[in-house]
């Protein structure tokens, strides 16, 4: 299952915000609608990201639009995932944006199939992997970057158990990767984000492997509570791998330097349609955070296992 389809000169994006209740798709027929699905996170996750603004600038094309001033509004939708700034400047040094959007896409699944092998190794027989927000086809075209790591390591037949952190406040793990996990009949347990280090202090976790948005020097940025996680590996000597495709690594800037996105309250206030705060509650909603190159093991890529810049 793609997350993404091209189709009548039309990108049709799996409606994230309503699984795993419905599999419904959004379609963009312009590029302001890539814009929205973005930054309501109709599509989200840092490759899928890339992926879906390259065919927002795609768009803008073949409307015959003022492509520069699309680029810029595109790359405004949202600010940690270098992916997106990665994809659109690619597709703007292009003659030929959509024929480049479609090259992209195939290469995202290529990629994550080449970093699922990478990954494989890492992973033995009868492990417990735990991983942290939506890494998965679901974040990609297809197939994923952390989750691709873990069906690589099924598909060759090594019998697994998987933990997914529920991932507050959008529930990333407990909406998106536990409904990829079930799809494909991967042992899956969802856990509140809390009960990760309970269960790394029993010895109940092997290894962890997460996605990234951006690899920059001196660590990783990802989803919110990535960092809590590595910092409760590295006390109880638990493997920490990220798994990144090289579109994912700004090797010019300090990780510290990156813009880390803050989100809406009501994120945090609701629990999707629900209040679960008293009126008025102020909140901070930081949507990622950054986890320093020494707590990690390595980064799985494409090319290899490589060590964090
Ligand atoms: O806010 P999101 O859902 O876009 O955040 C996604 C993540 O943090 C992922 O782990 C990351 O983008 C890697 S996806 C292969």
């Amino acid at each position: 299952m793609k997350t993404m389809l091209w189709e009548d000169n039309q990108l049709l994006l799996i409606d994230q915000t309503k699984l795993p209740d419905e599999l419904t798709y959004f379609t963009c027929k312009n590029y302001k609608d890539v814009i929205q699905a973005i930054k309501t996170m109709v599509v989200r996750g840092a490759p899928a990201i890339g992926v879906a603004a390259a065919f927002g600038v795609a768009l803008a094309d073949l409307a015959g639009e003022d492509l520069e001033k699309a680029a810029k509004e595109i790359k405004s939708s949202r600010p940690t995932a270098v992916n997106l700034f990665w994809a659109v400047d690619r597709i703007m040094a292009s003659d030929f944006p959509l024929e480049e959007a479609v090259k992209m896409y195939q290469e995202d699944i290529d990629t994550n199939r080449a970093m699922g092998k990478h990954g494989a190794k890492v992973i033995e027989d009868g492990d417990t992997i735990l991983t942290h927000c939506n890494a998965g086809a679901l974040a990609c075209v297809d197939y994923g970057t952390a989750l691709g790591v873990i069906r690589a390591a099924f598909e060759e037949g090594k019998k697994i158990n998987v933990l997914c952190d529920e991932t507050r406040p959008l529930g990333q793990g407990a909406r998106l990767s536990v409904w990829e996990m079930q799809q494909e009949n991967i042992p899956v347990k969802l856990i509140v984000d809390s009960a990760a280090g309970y269960l790394m202090q029993q010895g109940e976790v092997d290894k962890i492997v997460i996605g990234a948005d951006r690899v920059a020097k001196g660590g990783v940025a990802n989803k919110i509570g990535s960092l809590m996680v590595a910092l409760t590996a590295k006390r109880f000597n638990v493997p920490f791998y990220v798994a990144a495709p090289m579109s994912t690594f700004d090797s010019e800037n300090s990780i510290y330097d990156v813009e880390i996105e803050e989100r809406g309250p009501e994120e945090v206030t609701h629990y999707g349609n629900c209040c679960i705060t008293p009126k008025g509650t102020e909140v901070r909603n930081p949507a990622f955070d950054i986890v320093p190159s020494d707590l990690i093991a390595g980064i799985i890529t494409e090319n290899g296992i490589l060590d964090p810049l």
